[in-house]
This record gives C-alpha cells, structure tokens and sequence, in this order.
C-alpha cells in the first residue's frame, strides 16, 4: 500500500508511506538548491521518489495534498479529475469561523491563480497519469500539522498542539490524540497567528518571513526589554486561559519573487521598522521573543491544566522557535514534550500521509517515536568514486569506516573543519549528522573560524552541539528528548568553558542528543572524538553556505569543499583533504 504525499506550497515536499512506514521524504529545495521553494510543484523530489524506491504511479494507492487549496496543477500532473477534502469540524466552530476562514481562502485562491493555477505542461515534461481507481485526498492543514507530530511522537494518548503563521484559516489549534485518533479541541483563525506576529518583526528587522525567525530568536537575547515592554502591542494577538482574548487583523500577506521562489511580507512591518530604529535591533527582537514566548504559553497551559493529559506533541512553523520550546518545557507541568523536527509546512507531506493511513485507511496504530529522519537518497560509494574521479580529485580511499572514523576524530581535535557526508540526507531544517560541517566545540573562537571560513553568516547566530546522551547528562540542565535540535537548554555556569563554541550569549544550547541506534555512525565519531578529548561533543552546523539549502548531492558537497575554507570531506568511504 502506497500513500504518496505531495504539498505544492512553499517548502514544497514529496514523501511516500509504503504500509504506514516513511520510506522516503525530501524537501524540493534540496534537489533544486532554491531555500523554501515554492509554491509550486516539487517536480525533483517527486521524480527522485519514483527512481530511488523503484515505483511508479501506477503503484500509487492515495495521493495526498496537504491543505484545502486549489490543486490544478497536480491534477494536471496526475491526469486526476477532483478530490476527496477532509476539513476539521468541531462543536466549537462557530459560524463567524467559518465565514473567515472562507473569506481567507477565497482571498488565498486568487493570489494563487496568479502563481500556479493558469499553468500547464510543456511537452518535454513528462506527467504521471495514474489508474482510475487511485484516490486524490486533501486534508485540512492543520489537521496535517497535528497528523505529523501526533503519529511521530510514541504518544498513545496527548496533548497536540500546532501554531504558524495561517493555512486554511487556521493559526493554532490544540487536539487530543487518542489510540491513534486525533480530535479537534480548540482552533484559532489567522488573527490569533502568533506566527504573523514573529514575521512581521523578522522582516522589519531585514530578514525574509519564513526564512529569518531563527535569526530573530538568536539576536534576542542580545537585547533587552526595559523600553520596549508593549511597544508590539499593537500587532499582537493576545491569549488568556488557553483562548484568543483580543485578535490582530493581520490582512492578507503579500508575495515578492527573489532568489527563485516567493516570499512573504507585509506593509506591518515598516511600523515595527521605525521602532528598530527608535530603540534599537536587539531590543526589538528580545521584546518579539518574550511576548511569543508569553502568549505561547497563555494558550498552551491552560489545555495542559484543563485536560490532565501532560504529554504534548506540537507541530506548525511557529515550534521552530526553540526559545519558546524551552519556556513550554520549564513551565514544569509536561512529563514528555516532542516536537515534530520537520515542524515547518515541507512536514506536512508526512502529517497528511500519516493521518491518511492512520485515520482515514484505520490501520491500527502502534505508538513509535521516530529516530531520525534520514528519508532521503543515499549515494553509494561507486557513484561517489565515479564523481570523484571524473573531476581528478585526489582522495584516500578507506576500507571500512572505522579508521575514518579514528582519523576524522583526530583532524577535529586538531582544530581542522571537517565536512561529513554520509548515509540517506536528513529531512527537516537541520543537519543531524549525514550532511553535517563539524568542528571542535572546546575553543570559542572556533565559532568564528567557521563563519569566517565556511559560513559566512551573522556571528551573533548560536552554533549546536551534537552529543552523546552521557555527554547530555553533563551538560543540559533538565533535559526532555532532544534528538533534533528543536530545543534549548541551559547549561550549568561551570561548564560552559567546556564547550563555549555552542553556547549562546543567554547560556543555553540547542543539542542534538545522537543515540547508537538513531546514527550508529555519527555516534561513533562523537564517541571517539569524547575519547580523545574527553568531550564527546562535537558543533555541528548544517554543509552549505549561508543562504543555501543543505547540500543533499556529491557534486554540491564537492563544489562547497573547494569554494569555502573547508579543510577535510569525509565523504563515503573516501577523504578528501586541501
Ligand atoms: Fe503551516
């Protein structure tokens, strides 16, 4: 049985469930190079999930589209006449609700004529006709976002709890899952977004929406809000006992083409501009941190009180923030917290396919917290060879990974940036130790080594650690599960000498704890790295350059070896060394 996901807004993203399993799943932006691709179809990633797991669409049972839209191209792509729509209902809805939410997508449907509802096919593009009998659904947003968290996080019963910046109406919402069913428990329109609130500011403070909210957060704890406590009053929805107490009119966001793909914005942001100005960039955004942090947790506590049920799974662009993650996490009334680590909209691929195969097939369900996400190709090491040696590249060709392992150690703790590329590519905004850059966390100044020579990026953006649990042990100050970097902790004062590369200024971290079982590999070098220094903590930073998306191919990984400061590729079984 095969549920193919396929969602052609921005973020664009393809996965595939073979029997309720996620056997593939990537980002378009990884295949085309162009960061939040989209709206449009992911033409790559979808042509890479028919070649890599050897189907076709004729193999395909359901076809899934996360979100109510208008999907003429991907029925022009499948020969497909309509679709079957799963919205969310509740008691709660009421008709003004509704009403908005039709208003919104009627605004949303013409803004995407504009974009992708007029095109066609050229002659040269192959299309996927499918058989009669194969099933076009849409599931409601939402619902996919909550889908996504709630049937990755080993919950049995919790607390679901998404938040963004809109789709189809929506901007929060909580649920309970339950033996493998998800029931709607409050929704909030897009004028309780707190993801609005958090871009406006990002693009005031220079960034693009969707793109620059990391930089937002990272800048925050530079400033301080003695004079600017309120001043973003006046774009903030505001929450009380778990409800929207006093809604924003956020209007409808416009979009401006750049770098390949849309993005975002909105006239807001020239007010919040002149206050940068007036006070200051960091106090603006520590002021943006603080109250997303406080209305967060004005909306997610009470249902954590008023439901008894204290483990919570969230999803939405908005538990990107991984500030506000902390802050929900020392609230001290959740006993588990899990964060889907693609929380953003590529995720909802795996939401809609999971939900479709859960609830709509009732497949039974059997509570399994995923242990990595590394959905995407895998390049053998004949295909790296052949690439290796088309170009006359020199590198030392190892017999087995052990001594790569003993040898990139050693190069690490010497000090030298090691790129690693390894094993099928991570889903999600971070690398997790298959397409990572790593370096000595010991020394501070290694934080700006790298920048200067590989990343080029703002030097106030924190770097993270990846680390062994014993290591976690060591140095998070009350840890949840932290397998993918989707959340902060403190580390204790004395210890921050040990590892000051991937402390932030405000003394948390943002680990990525990595277990034998979910990167056997990675793990091994974490361990002999420790061995060597008596630190089993590497900084691990994602293989691009600023303002690219992870490097997913060999070609790449070898372009941005030879253009940056990089001093070893560990790439395969082979090394490559300047
Ligand atoms: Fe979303």
């Amino acid at each position: 049985m095969y549920i193919l996901g396929i969602h052609n807004s921005h973020d664009a993203s393809v996965c595939l469930i073979k029997d309720g399993k996620i056997v593939y799943y990537i980002q378009e932006e990884r295949l085309n190079g162009i960061k939040h691709f989209g709206p449009a179809l992911p033409m790559h990633a979808l042509d890479l999930c028919f070649e890599t797991q050897k189907i076709s669409q004729r193999d395909l049972d359901i076809i899934v589209i996360p979100g109510l839209h208008q999907i003429k191209d991907i029925k022009l792509l499948f020969h497909a006449q309509s679709s079957e729509k799963i919205d969310i209902s509740s008691n709660e809805t009421k008709f003004s609700d509704k009403l908005r939410a039709m208003a919104v997508n009627a605004a949303g449907y013409f803004s995407y004529l504009n974009i992708t509802d007029q095109m066609d096919f050229p002659v040269y593009r192959p299309t996927y006709p499918i058989k009669s009998k194969t099933r076009l659904l849409q599931v409601n947003h939402h619902l996919s976002h909550a889908a996504s968290t709630y049937y990755t996080s080993g919950f049995d019963e919790c607390l679901v709890v998404t938040a963004d910046g809109s789709g189809d109406g929506l901007s929060v919402t909580a649920w309970v899952g339950k033996a493998g069913e998800l029931k709607p428990v409050i929704k909030i329109g897009r004028n309780g977004s707190l993801g609005f609130f958090y871009n406006i500011v990002t693009e005031a403070l220079g960034w693009q929406i969707s793109e620059g909210e990391g930089k937002t957060m990272g800048l925050a704890p530079y400033g301080t809000t003695n004079k600017t406590k309120g001043v973003l009053d006046f774009i903030t929805p505001v929450y009380s006992d778990g409800r929207l107490v006093k809604p924003q009119f956020f209007g409808i966001f416009k979009s401006w083409k750049t770098d390949g793909t849309f993005h975002w914005h909105t006239p807001q942001s020239s007010k919040v501009k002149k206050l940068i100005d007036k006070y200051g960039r960091e106090n603006i955004a520590a002021e943006a941190q603080r109250v997303l942090e406080e209305q967060m947790l004005n909306f997610v506590l009470p249902w954590i009180k008023r439901s008894g049920i204290k483990k919570v799974a969230a999803a939405g662009g908005v538990f990107l923030n991984v500030k506000m993650n902390q802050r929900i996490w020392e609230s001290g009334l959740l006993d588990d917290f899990y964060i889907f680590p693609d929380a953003g909209d590529a995720g909802l691929t795996v939401g809609s396919g999971l939900f479709t195969n859960y609830s709509v097939l009732k497949n039974r369900y059997i509570p399994r917290r995923i242990k990595n996400t590394y959905w995407g190709k895998e390049y053998s090491d004949e295909e790296i060879e052949k690439i290796l040696r088309l170009r006359k590249i020199k590198f030392t060709k190892y017999a087995d990974k052990s001594k790569l392992i003993k040898d990139t150690a050693m190069f690490l703790a010497k000090g030298k940036i090691v790129a690693w590329f390894q094993g099928r590519m991570e889903a999600g905004p971070r690398a997790l130790g298959n397409r990572s850059i790593l370096m000595d966390p010991r020394k501070a100044e290694n934080k700006d080594i790298i920048n200067s020579r590989v990343k080029f990026r703002e030097g106030f953006r924190p770097f993270c650690p990846s680390m062994t649990p014993e290591a976690a042990k060591k140095y998070l100050i009350n840890p949840t599960s932290a397998d993918f970097m989707i959340i902060s902790f403190d580390v204790p004062k004395q210890l921050v000498q040990d590892i000051p590369a991937v402390v932030h200024v405000d003394r948390t971290a943002r680990p990525q704890v990595v277990t034998k079982e979910a990167n056997p590999l990675y793990f091994q070098l974490i361990d002999e790295f420790g061995k060597l220094t008596g630190v089993p903590v590497l900084l691990n930073t994602s293989f691009n350059i600023k303002g690219q998306p992870i490097i997913e191919d060999p070609q790449t990984a070898i372009k941005c070896f030879f253009d940056t400061g990089l001093d070893y590729l560990a790439f395969g079984n082979f090394l490559l060394k300047k």
